[in-house]
């Protein structure tokens, strides 16, 4: 018995030597300790050994199974620790190292351009507003004196969704929607989307901004017009820009005018910018013509009002230096990202 015992010890040693994993010096603890365990058995056998066979054999024993039990304790909290301290590892932070850059997006040229002209607006005091973008072809055509023949009415100019319904071609329906809700005095923007059959090229696009303007109040002049255009004008292209204006027609406006700003180029020299000529047109205007104001009812003998229009992506693309519109769509994020 006493030989079997110390074999198991001798065994147990070795095997205790040769643990690798916290599950091994579990596995172990049950094949030497458990209930079924080989040193268990020896032990559960002592009381039927004889009294001075059991008083030997039972101190030795216990000792086997205090060592073991102790051996075993003492790998399985290594082994507890060592995981510990991989995992720690793992988990170690290198503060030294470079944080990760997030890329911070920018406003869209057209936003941009749009926010810095309502700013300068909204600075001479006009509110700022909007229209829709499917509108009808009453508030489009019709109650902007336009005539019931005018080519841009035609299939081959506008997108009909039916016959009274269209994609607006100018943001000059905005003006209609405001008469039609407000009563002078009258200032507002309203920058917005149009639409026209157009084919894409580089300073054409089916779809474009425009941002419209209308004043409306008594003793209104083309002086007034003039002031606020000259104004915006230097705000937008800076203070030494000069602007004139050229007669020109528009249905809804009369007198009606286009109004060009020296080149900021060139100042006004000649270049490619302005095509030589020194001068560069960026918007259209006008006194309001009295058939749009009677759709408000607004008494004309004591109301008048101008009106304007302004291309958004000509006027970015004129002070930004891009030179295809199709550029502002693609969202390419190498052109978007150039503009802050
Ligand atoms: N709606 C015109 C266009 O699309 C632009 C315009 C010109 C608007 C004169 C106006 C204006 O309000 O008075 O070409």
């Amino acid at each position: 018995m006493l030989e079997k015992l110390n074999a198991l010890i001798e065994k147990a040693k070795e095997r205790m030597a040769e643990l690798q994993t916290l599950q091994e010096a579990e596995e172990l603890r049950i094949k030497l300790l458990g209930k079924k365990g080989e040193l268990t058995e020896i032990l559960r056998s002592v009381k039927d050994l004889s009294p001075e066979e059991r008083k030997a054999l039972g101190r030795v024993a216990n000792e086997a199974r205090d060592k073991i039990e102790n051996g075993l304790n003492a790998r399985m909290r290594d082994f507890k620790l060592r995981t510990e301290q991989a995992e720690l590892i793992k988990q170690k932070i290198d503060v030294t190292q470079p944080g990760k850059i997030v890329s911070i997006g920018s406003r869209h040229l057209l936003t941009i351009t749009i926010d810095e002209m309502t700013r300068i607006f909204r600075s001479m005091g006009f509110s700022v507003s909007e229209g829709p973008e499917v509108e009808t072809v009453f508030n489009n055509f019709d109650a902007l004196n336009a005539d019931p023949n005018h080519p841009s009415r035609d299939i081959t100019d506008t997108f009909y969704i039916n016959d009274e319904v269209i994609l607006r071609t100018q943001t000059s329906p905005v003006q209609v929607r405001t008469i039609l809700a407000q009563k002078p005095p009258i200032m507002v923007v309203a920058p917005g989307r149009c639409f026209r059959c157009d084919t894409p090229d580089a300073t054409h696009s089916p779809m474009f901004h425009q941002i419209e303007g209308l004043a409306v109040d008594e003793g209104i002049s083309m002086a007034d017009l003039k002031g606020v255009m000259d104004s915006f004008a230097k705000q937008m292209f800076g203070s030494s820009t000069r602007t004139r204006f050229r007669p020109h027609h528009f249905p809804f406006t009369e007198p009606s005018a286009e109004m060009d700003v020296s080149c900021f180029k060139c100042g006004g020299v000649g270049c490619r910018v302005c095509k030589g000529s020194g001068w560069i047109e960026i918007l259209g205007c006008g006194e309001v013509h009295p058939n749009v104001l009677k759709v408000g009812n607004i008494d004309t003998e004591r109301y008048t009002g101008f009106a304007f229009g302004i291309g958004v992506e000509r006027t970015a693309m004129l002070k930004y230096e891009v030179d295809d519109i199709r550029l502002f769509y693609e969202n390419d994020i190498r052109f978007v990202g150039q503009f802050r």
